[in-house]
């Protein structure tokens, strides 16, 4: 009988690096935010909106994703929202997060920037304080809007820099290269945002170098069809550029047909710093925890792999060195007693 991961996985400290706050939206949240802010969902019922998970491409996911994020207007559903979340990690035995969120979902339907950013942040400071799960934020471009849309969004993250680590790309890849956000990248690094970008999840290998070499990004997320070019896996091992992989997701959106066909452990293979996320886990099935279960289950990997996708999560942190060897110091101890 194979044996049982998910208290291994569970006792392991770790690091959650790729999660979109709004995809973390549970469907009965979803409604009790929209009935006490008098709005509506384009479905009926939590049963009809979760029947609606079922899709064949990332866009189908979005279209659902952006419907649901409709419902947030006010800073406490932005807390509400992280705060389950965070509530969440822990029970996962998350000990730091790093999270996107999409500005411009809000912005666009009247939210002030401001509104979303403090709800999140006291969400975030009451982890740190009550839960000791410590995070950092990064704001996401939507790739399918203009340059100018992603600009102003930039002009409003200003002020709040103390409290927004980083810059990324998400929304539609198909279409939207990294290059087309250069000039807007270039002008977030120069005023000190650490840039990170969604690549290689539907789009070429094409972009995931585009993301390198344009964006200078530090971290790749999924990442999944760089291999599809060796030259750019050479590139990727040798300078240690973290990929941050979400298998339920890859299987929820069809990037793989089926887990057993799940990349990771190729990715392994071949030297690449690999971490493990859960992406949007309301609608994908799994907290980060389900996703290192279920790809360990589908392709054999064991509890060393199991640990060292825990320990590439806090090495890829976006930490200073004190914290990491204190996250990395919890995960050891945790790792050698799980084998007495
Ligand atoms: N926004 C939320 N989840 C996403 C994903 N998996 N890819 C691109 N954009 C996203
Ligand atoms: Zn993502």
């Amino acid at each position: 009988m194979p044996i049982d991961l998910a208290p291994f996985v569970g006792a392991l400290p770790k690091a959650e690096l790729h999660v979109h706050i709004e995809g973390t939206l549970e469907p009965d949240l979803a409604f009790a935010i929209a009935e006490r802010n008098g709005s509506t969902l384009p479905y009926a019922s939590v049963d009809e909106l979760r029947a609606a998970y079922r899709f064949s491409n990332l866009q189908d996911f979005l279209d659902v994703y952006y419907a649901c994020a409709g419902v947030l207007f006010e800073s406490r559903d932005f807390y509400d929202l992280t705060w389950a979340y965070l509530l969440r990690a822990r029970a996962d035995n998350v000990r730091h997060a790093e999270i996107f969120f999409d500005p411009q979902t809000h912005t666009a339907r009247g939210v002030a920037f401001e509104t979303v950013v403090d709800g999140i942040c006291q969400a975030l400071d009451d982890a740190r304080d009550k839960l000791g799960l410590t995070s950092r934020l990064i704001l996401c471009f939507l790739r399918h809007l203009d340059e100018a849309d992603a600009f102003e969004t930039l002009e409003a993250a200003m002020p709040r820099r103390d409290r927004i680590i980083g810059v990324g790309l998400d929304s539609g890849e198909r279409g939207n290269p990294p290059s087309k956000f250069a000039r807007v990248f270039r002008r977030a690094r120069e005023a000190g945002f650490v840039a990170v970008a969604h690549a290689g999840e539907e789009g070429p290998a094409e972009y995931v170098r585009e993301a390198l070499d344009v964006l200078e990004v530090v971290r790749i997320d999924h990442g999944n069809r760089a291999l599809d070019d060796p030259a750019l896996v050479d590139e990727l091992v040798r300078r240690r550029i973290p990929l941050t992989v979400c298998p339920l997701s890859n299987l929820k959106l069809c990037v793989v047909d089926d887990m057993t066909s799940h990349p990771l452990k190729r990715m392994l293979d071949l030297g690449l710093f690999v971490t493990v996320n859960s992406d949007d886990p309301a609608y994908f099935g799994g907290y980060v925890n389900d996703n290192y279960v279920a790809v360990a289950e589908a392709l054999g990997l064991g509890k060393d792999d199991l640990a060292r996708l825990a320990r590439n999560s806090i090495e890829a942190a976006l930490l200073d060195d004190a914290h990491r060897a204190r996250l990395t110091g919890l995960l050891e101890r945790a790792v050698s007693s799980s084998w007495q």
